[in-house]
Parts: structure tokens; sequence; C-alpha cells
């Protein structure tokens, strides 16, 4: 296999001094039993940022396609979540454990509660799990994923440790702008999931027209966007070309009125669950 460096990829330092690639290749949805020649084939395009989630059930795949290319571990950055069903102090300590002998690593790069699933109860607890095992070397940062500003502030209120990332939905047709301004408020670095609306922004005329006129992709565009915001942004592609276009995002530029023409799109209206009632446990 052929490795060319991800050198062109920008990355953000997080609040706790961990710089993590802006452009990473999310997992979801692929099955286990495809998901290590997908994540070969990514870091072989040049990816340095994988996204899965002890949910996703295809961190052994990730964790051999890891191996199987050969990297140095410290080229690649590695993101896995804590389920809703392992919430808990002790559960979510033994799920970080899980993960990692999954993903054969000794540690993460970055480790995150996947949802802060109200009804339990349980995400300060768990959060204090992860504090823990970040102090404990598992991990080397420590964020939430899904969380709403009333989440977050509990977390900071009764354990006075800041998340340093929020992974959440974020793409045109959903880009949460009160949230990313809280988040930036707080120093949380914000991350894009579904970035490109799980591939219904794609269709946008103003997206199309943007693209047209720059000669790019419209899902370039729409990457452009995540990045010139300063976000970090997970596309999930299942094939080379599309996983290639999504990396090559670097050397162009969206101007001020692209922007804002793009910021324009928000509907409001998220694809997937509400972050106050998603509740299903994701264990098999
Ligand atoms: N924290 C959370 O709760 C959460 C929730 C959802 C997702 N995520 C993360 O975010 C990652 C990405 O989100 P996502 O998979 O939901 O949605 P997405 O990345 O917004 O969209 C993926 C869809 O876009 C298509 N696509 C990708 N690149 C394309 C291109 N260049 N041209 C045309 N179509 C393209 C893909 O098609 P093909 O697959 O056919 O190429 C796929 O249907 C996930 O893999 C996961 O890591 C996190």
């Amino acid at each position: 296999m052929s490795l060319p460096s991800n050198r062109n990829t920008p990355s953000v330092q997080l609040e706790d001094g961990v710089r993590i690639p802006q452009l990473g290749f999310g997992v979801f949805q692929i099955s286990p039993d495809e998901v290590q020649a997908r994540v070969e084939e990514a870091l072989d395009v040049g990816y340095r940022h994988i996204d899965t989630a002890a949910a996703y059930n295809n961190e052994q795949g990730v964790g051999r396609a890891l191996t199987a290319s050969g990297l140095p571990r410290d080229e690649v950055f590695v993101t896995t979540k804590l389920r809703n069903g392992e919430q808990g102090r002790t559960s979510a300590a033994d799920a970080l454990r899980g993960s990692l002998d999954r993903l054969g690593l000794e540690y993460v790069d970055l480790y995150l509660i996947h949802w802060p699933s109200p009804a339990r109860d349980a995400y300060v607890d768990s959060w204090r799990a992860m504090i823990e095992a970040k102090r404990a070397g598992l991990a080397r940062a420590i964020g939430v994923s899904n969380f709403l500003p009333h989440h977050l502030e509990r977390v900071i209120t009764e354990t006075g440790v800041v998340p340093a990332v929020d992974q959440i939905e974020l793409h045109p047709y959903f880009a949460q702008p009160g949230v990313v301004r809280i988040l930036g408020e707080r120093g949380v670095a914000v991350e894009s999931y579904s970035p490109l609306g799980q591939g219904r922004d794609l269709a946008d005329p103003v997206v199309l027209e943007i693209a047209a006129v720059l000669d790019r992709a419209p899902a370039q565009v729409i990457l452009r966007w995540h990045l010139q915001h300063g976000y970090i942004a997970i596309p999930k592609a299942s094939a080379r070309p599309r996983m290639a276009a999504n990396l090559d995002v670097f050397d162009f530029h969206l101007t001020e009125e692209d922007m804002r023409r793009i910021d324009s799109l928000d509907t409001g209206e998220r694809i997937g669950g509400d972050p106050d009632t998603f509740e299903i446990s994701q264990i098999r």
C-alpha cells in the first residue's frame, strides 16, 4: 500500500493542546465486514483521522485496518464513543477498555460521550469516568457528542472540566448557529457530523451554482464551508473517488458571499435524533 502523508490537512488545536486533523473519515453505517477495507482505502487516500464508535459495531475492523496500514500510531488520530447503554462511572471506564481491546490500541486520541441520554441521568458520572481515563493516559482528549448547551453547562458546573469537543449534527440545512456560538464562548471545538447532510444537501441549487462557478464537486464546496467556519468535519464515503474528492479541498476558497449564501440555507431541521429525547441503548 502506498501511503501519502496527510500534510495538506490543517489541524485544529483543542483546548488541552491536542491537535486534531480538521478533516476525518467517518465510519457510521459501514458494516463490520466491510469496514477494514474502507478504512485501509481511506488511509491510503491520505486520511489520518478516523471517527468510529462502540455503537457502530465496527471498531475491530478499524483496528485491523490501522495495523495493516503499518502507519506509526502517532500519525493517525482515532476517535471512538461511549454507547448510551454503557453510561455510568464504572461502566464507562469498562467500556473504554473494551473499545481499546477491539481497536487493538493502548489509547484513543479522542473519547466522546455519544449522546447525553438524559433519561438515564448518567452523563455527569460518565464524564467523571472520562476525566479519569484521560488522567490514566487511555484517551489523549475527551469530549462529548450531541450535547446541547444545557447538557454542556451541567458537566462543566459539576466537574469543572470543559469538554474539548462537541460532535454535533451540522451541515448547511442544519447549521445550529446558536449552539455553535455557545461552544465558541466555552472554548469547545465544533465537530460536524453528517457534514454533507447524509448527501441531502448536495443537490441544493445554491451549492450547485457555487460548485459550477468553482468547477468543484458540491461535496467539496460544503466541506470548504465547514473548514472555513473552523469546524472539524468527518464525511463518510463508500468508494475511493469520493473519499479522495472529499479530502481534496485545501487548494481553493469560498468567498465571503459564498459563505453567506450557504449560511442562509439553514432550515433548523435535523436529520438525526433529538439529543433531549434520543435514548436508544445501541447495544446489540
Ligand atoms: N455522533 C453521532 O451521533 C454521529 C451521528 C451520525 C454520524 N456521525 C459521524 O459522522 C460521519 C459522517 O456522517 P454521515 O455518514 O451520517 O453523513 P455524511 O458524511 O454527511 O454523508 C454521507 C453520504 O454522502 C455521500 N457522499 C459522500 N461523499 C460524497 C461525494 N463526494 N459526492 C456525493 N456523495 C457523497 C455518501 O455516499 P456513499 O457512501 O455512497 O459514498 C453517503 O450517502 C459518520 O460516519 C460518523 O462517523 C456521528
